[in-house]
């Protein structure tokens, strides 16, 4: 069995693998506590973490049957991610890996979302074509086998669920935003407001300007007016803004199938848990004639399952990490310029 870790943002998750199946999958989301600031705040996740690690270690052990005693490894990412929150599952990963005296494997976050459609059957084969879509990662990725990656487009400002949750701050709404948008969004017009899409050369994306846009639009009503826009029109703002995100993302993905000829393609990162990314990637792929592989809802937001997954993939492949291994807060991946 494996013991996987992730601390890299604001969820404290560990999960345990046997063979290839997920045992249990723990996640305790800090979503609640970094609402009030709108946004996560560093010092706060870390200080959690701390709190959360063992607790939460524990029940995915206990879920999963498991003894520490059973695990032949544990798997803990290393990058990219807050540095203090990383310090803490590195911390702990290896110590709790020394003290069994079991590899320990460090795993790359985004590695770790690449590999979340490997978790449930059908995996991928490889090559496949991988949008990550989270709230800190827009990369466009070719799989061609495991560990080996072309970036083929990343974000060039804000990450895709960056721009839900800043736009979701416009419009009103908590956070994290993107869930909320969705939801309102499925009640939405989304021809309500003609948002841009903006398509840079090759693969790159760029939301900033959408961003901007949305909140010209919102400046140009008066405090009263802008509150009856709310009160009449939150949903359709919602759609009109999502579905902008969601043709720029359609859009590079349905290029990048063709262009490189991939027949599979992968969504995986918090944003493709969103409805409409998920319908609009699968009717993409029935046009063009490519398979669509999508993550269950639980494994696109930050989870170990991803972990313990890619870092059973490496431990096979043979890599594990020394003893002095370290954090790297901005760790990309291999083939990343
Ligand atoms: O992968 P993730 O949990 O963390 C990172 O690695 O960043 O992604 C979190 C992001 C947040 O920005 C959140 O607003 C977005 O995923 N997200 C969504 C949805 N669910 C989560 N965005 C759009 N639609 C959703 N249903
Ligand atoms: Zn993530």
């Amino acid at each position: 069995m494996l013991l996987g870790i992730e601390s890299s943002c604001d969820d404290t998750a560990a999960a345990v693998l046997e063979g290839e199946t997920v045992r249990s999958s723990v996640v305790s989301s800090q979503a609640d506590l970094h609402e009030a600031y709108g946004g996560v705040v560093p010092e706060l996740a870390s200080r959690n973490h701390q709190r959360l690690i063992v607790p939460v270690v524990q029940k995915a052990l206990s879920e999963a049957g498991a003894e520490p005693d059973d695990l032949d490894a544990v798997a803990v990412t290393v990058g990219p991610g807050l540095p203090g929150s990383l310090l803490v599952g590195l911390s702990f990963g290896k110590a709790f890996a020394r003290s069994l005296d079991v590899p320990l494997v460090g795993v790359n976050h985004l590695e770790g979302h690449l590999y979340s459609v490997d978790i449930e059957a059908p995996r991928p084969p490889r090559p496949y074509l991988c949008l990550i879509v989270s709230g800190g990662h827009t990369e466009l990725v070719l799989v061609e086998e495991d560990f080996q990656h072309t970036v083929l487009g990343r974000t060039r400002d804000d990450a895709a669920g960056e721009a839900f949750d800043k736009v979701a701050q416009l419009f009103g709404l908590g956070y994290p935003g993107g869930p909320e948008i969705d939801e309102r969004a499925q009640r939405g017009d989304p021809s309500f407001h003609d948002f841009p899409r903006s398509r840079l050369d090759g693969f790159d994306f760029s939301f900033s300007g959408l961003k901007t846009s949305v909140l010209y639009h919102l400046r140009d009503f008066s405090d009263a007016e802008r509150e009856q826009l709310f009160a009449d029109h939150r949903d359709d703002l919602c759609a009109s803004f999502q579905a902008a995100v969601v043709d720029v993302l359609v859009d590079a993905v349905r290029r990048a199938a063709d262009e490189t000829g991939a027949a599979h393609v992968a969504v995986v990162g918090g944003v493709a848990a969103n409805r409409e990314l998920r319908t609009r990637v699968e009717t993409a792929g029935s046009e063009d004639g490519f398979a669509v592989h999508v993550p269950d809802f639980r494994y696109c937001m930050d989870n170990a399952a991803m972990i313990a997954t890619a870092g059973r993939l490496r431990l096979d492949a043979g890599f594990t990490a020394p003893p002095t291994v370290d954090i790297d807060s901005g760790l990309g991946l291999s083939g990343e310029g």
